[in-house]
């Protein structure tokens, strides 16, 4: 089924990003590193790159590193520069502004303005963490100051502790899905509300993607000798009963959702590439 979800005040959000962007300096794309093609924005893209658009690889905990590698080797020129983060753990700030620092496009623009905060807007999708990143970066006290400078409904103003002021932006999804694979992706991670999408459609997906390029996950995680490689419904119905579900296979699938949405399937990337992803 096609997904879709893109409500009247998306539009507003967009066209407000639009006469912003002469305010900021730069971009931060939040994204989930296990999916970081896929949780990319298309449609705010040509917007934001008129000022330089770094791309915030999130998550990067649950993330598989060999994919995250390939990822950033592969699409290092399309941005300013690409930086990971785990916003859940408190050792975030540093390292990202050690990143951000070391940035050649960074230091400039940190040049020509010596005296001044630099001014970012930070989007993303929903669920790939962009609060979390945004309130280590400014503390416990959060101040969200709208309306200065321009008037804005959708997007607020936020002084971090460091240097830099912040123009955040609500999660952003689009009207609608080219590659329906996008769309399924970030509803596993999490980025459409899990009651507008059927949980097992997603968990077979799930298990025909983990059977192909993790093939161990799921049957450690569950402890299931025989697993069925090749026949997802078949993995789905001994999921549900080793987890003692009987035949709600809609709880089950949720569960495996959670499971890996938590990283307690291992680190697992979405956006896989195969081995020839390198060549160009
Ligand atoms: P959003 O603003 O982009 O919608 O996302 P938000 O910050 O609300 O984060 C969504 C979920 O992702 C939260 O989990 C958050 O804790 C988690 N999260 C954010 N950054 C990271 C990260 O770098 N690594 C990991 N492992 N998780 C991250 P939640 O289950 O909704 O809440 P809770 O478990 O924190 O209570």
């Amino acid at each position: 089924q096609q997904i879709q979800w893109f409500p009247g005040h998306m539009a507003k959000t967009i066209r407000e990003i639009g006469e912003q962007m002469k305010l900021v300096d730069f971009s931060l794309e939040i994204v989930d590193a296990r999916a970081p093609q896929s949780t990319q924005n298309p449609q705010i893209m040509d917007m934001i790159s008129v000022k330089p658009v770094f791309l915030v690889l999130n998550k990067i905990d649950l993330a598989d590193p060999k994919q995250v590698a390939k990822f950033v080797s592969k699409n290092k020129n399309q941005f300013a520069g690409i930086l990971t983060t785990d916003a859940k753990t408190g050792v975030l700030s540093k390292d990202f502004l050690r990143q951000l620092k070391v940035n050649p496009i960074f230091a400039k623009l940190s040049e020509k303005n010596a005296a001044a905060n630099l001014k970012a807007l930070v989007t993303g999708t929903p669920n790939v963490g962009k609060s979390t990143f945004i309130n280590h970066l400014a503390g416990k006290n959060i101040a969200r100051t709208a309306n200065t400078p321009g008037v804005t409904h959708f997007l607020y103003w936020i002084r971090t502790r460091y240097n830099l002021i912040f123009l955040d932006t609500p999660g952003l999804l689009w009207p609608k899905f080219d590659d329906q694979e996008v769309g399924t992706k970030i509803g596993i991670l999490g980025g459409i509300k899990d009651t507008l999408l059927a949980s097992d459609d997603l968990a077979l997906w799930l298990i025909s993607f983990l059977q192909k390029n993790y093939p161990t996950a799921i049957a450690t995680k569950y402890k299931i000798g025989h697993f069925p490689l090749d026949n997802p419904v078949a993995a789905l119905m001994s999921i549900t009963s080793q987890l003692g579900m009987r035949q709600d296979f809609e709880s089950a699938s949720q569960r495996l959702i959670n499971d890996f949405r938590a990283g307690k399937l291992g680190r697992i990337s979405l956006d896989f590439y195969g081995d020839d992803y390198l060549e160009d």
